[in-house]
């Protein structure tokens, strides 16, 4: 590895900064490994041990928008669609619970089923659980979050996915990258813990792009970053592209990790997709958090963003047994609050 290399992660893991052109350096060096080691050594500094387990309830797959990666998008007729019931949402939430998850993330498809009013009872049920919410429900205007933020919800989680405008407007079609990046902000201006993050590998995405990415995170000062490998969908335009790797994807999350020494910071479901263990090895290289499926596995298969989900035959529990026992076997723990960021850092006077 060259001096080069090792002064820019030495720089990033004690100030936090780094150039675009520096970036772009760590994203494409041969060998990765003094990055994961200084991602690691950051996440141990600035979280600790403790890993934040975060239950997923998948409660809807059907979705208004026709995002060409994706196997949810509406012209996709290859998945049967389901919308869970009120009491059935409460019911997963309340397992969870059971199961120990102190927070509970809430994710479907851009259902306009699901307004606000529909939310607003089954959010205030699940809140009596004392857990923290998450929703994760796509694009809404300013006042629907708002009311959302007021029935309870703490947290929301929505990708941009690419911050090169013109990519995603060709890969989200009919939807305004400039409309997302308002969605954000109104989210952290409303007082949720906001998370964001990207899909690596799609097609026609550059290097540079990657690393704007994460200056954006930054920039934005997110609460959460998740970050995910482009994993091309069969029933998609986009079934024969390349899709991204888990190499490139662990880089971005590691350099995140230097960047943003305290946020929150999943291993993510579709790297172990690519990879045997790969969420283990994510929460070796700067990754805090895991969201095993709380969801029944009837619904599992059907929730099908990309192929080769794991965990499809697998009951709630049995994930939780699982994601425990790997996670004590590389000598971390679980926590036991709700996980909200804890600030290490201040944000630089302009
Ligand atoms: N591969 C990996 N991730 C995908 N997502 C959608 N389609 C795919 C795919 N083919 C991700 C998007 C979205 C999240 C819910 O799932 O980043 O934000
Ligand atoms: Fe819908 Fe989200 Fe899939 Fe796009 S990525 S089609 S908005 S579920
Ligand atoms: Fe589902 Fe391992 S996390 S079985």
């Amino acid at each position: 590895m060259s001096e080069l290399i090792e002064a820019i992660i030495d720089k990033a893991e004690y100030e936090h900064s780094m150039s675009l052109e520096e970036i772009v350096l760590l994203l494409t060096t041969p060998e990765a490994e003094k990055l994961y080691e200084a991602a690691d050594r950051v996440r141990e500094k600035y979280i600790g041990s403790q890993v934040e387990l975060r239950g997923l309830v998948e409660f809807s797959n059907i979705c208004r928008q026709n995002c060409l990666y994706c196997g949810l998008r509406r012209d996709n007729s290859n998945i049967p669609r389901y919308r869970l019931e009120a009491s059935a949402i409460v019911d997963f939430g309340r397992r969870a619970a059971e199961l120990g998850y102190k927070t509970l993330v809430l994710q479907s498809g851009e259902d306009e089923f699901f307004s606000p009013e529909r939310l607003g009872p089954i959010l205030s049920e699940l809140k009596q659980l004392g857990v923290a919410l998450t929703l994760s429900i796509g694009e809404k205007n300013r006042e629907e979050y708002e009311s959302l933020r007021k029935a309870g919800v703490d947290r929301y989680l929505l990708r941009i996915e690419t911050t090169d405008k013109d990519l995603y407007e060709r890969l989200d079609p009919g939807m305004s990258w400039t409309n997302r990046v308002r969605c954000l902000r109104d989210l952290k201006d409303l007082g949720y813990e906001v998370g964001t993050g990207s899909l690596v590998g799609l097609p026609g995405q550059t290097i540079e792009s990657l690393a704007r990415d994460i200056l954006f995170f930054q920039e934005l000062d997110v609460d959460m970053v998740g970050i995910g490998p482009f994993i091309p969908n069969p029933d998609t335009p986009l079934a024969d592209a390349d899709g991204g790797t888990f190499d490139l994807a662990c880089r971005m999350m590691a350099i995140t990790r230097l960047l943003l020494p305290d946020a929150n910071i999943p291993a993510t479901t579709a790297m172990e997709t690519l990879q045997p263990d790969g969420r283990m090895l994510a929460l070796k290289r700067g990754a805090n958090v895991v969201m095993p499926n709380v969801t029944d596995t009837d619904y599992r298969k059907m929730y099908m963003l990309y192929p080769g989900k794991i965990c499809l035959n697998d009951a709630p529990a049995d994930c939780r047994v699982c994601v425990t026992g790997k996670i004590k076997a590389i000598g971390r723990t679980i926590s036991v609050d709700q996980g909200f960021r804890r600030r290490r850092t201040f944000v630089k006077e302009q």
